[in-house]
């Protein structure tokens, strides 16, 4: 037990370096983001809320998250028979403002009725 708290610092030191990684990453324009979703709405929905049942709702989610995705479909990390296709086009500055629109979309919860 007593090799637990420095197992949890080298967690926490990667973590951390994966953050500042992510933050160096181009900062992306929702604005510029919100006119290439042309491509993504038949599936994502206009607003990012997936019209395709297999689809995920994109609108809310973390940027850095999002972008992550993207990347992985686009290097084929994550591989799925669509987004591979669709990450393919997508530049480095496309999947930073997409990922910027989609996260600066606010979403609200509610209980079931
Ligand atoms: C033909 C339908 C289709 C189109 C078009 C499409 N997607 Fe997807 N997308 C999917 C499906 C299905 C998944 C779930 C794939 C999986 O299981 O990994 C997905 C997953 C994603 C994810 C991962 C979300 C998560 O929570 O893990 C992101 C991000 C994403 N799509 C963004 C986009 C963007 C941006 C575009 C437009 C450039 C786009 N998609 C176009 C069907 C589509």
């Amino acid at each position: 037990m007593r090799s637990l708290p420095s197992r949890a610092f080298v967690f926490c030191a990667v973590l951390t370096g994966s953050f500042a990684a992510a933050a160096q990453q181009m900062p992306g324009d929702p604005a510029a983001g919100k006119k290439k979703t042309t491509s993504c709405q038949t599936c994502h929905g206009r607003n990012g809320m997936a019209v395709l049942p297999e689809a995920p709702n994109l609108a809310g989610q973390p940027e850095i998250y999002l972008a992550k995705a993207l990347k992985d479909y686009r290097s084929g990390k994550r591989e799925n028979e669509m987004m591979s296709v669709m990450a393919q086009a997508l530049s480095d500055q496309d999947i930073a403002d997409l990922a910027a629109w989609y996260s600066s979309l606010e979403i609200q919860l509610k209980p079931k009725p």
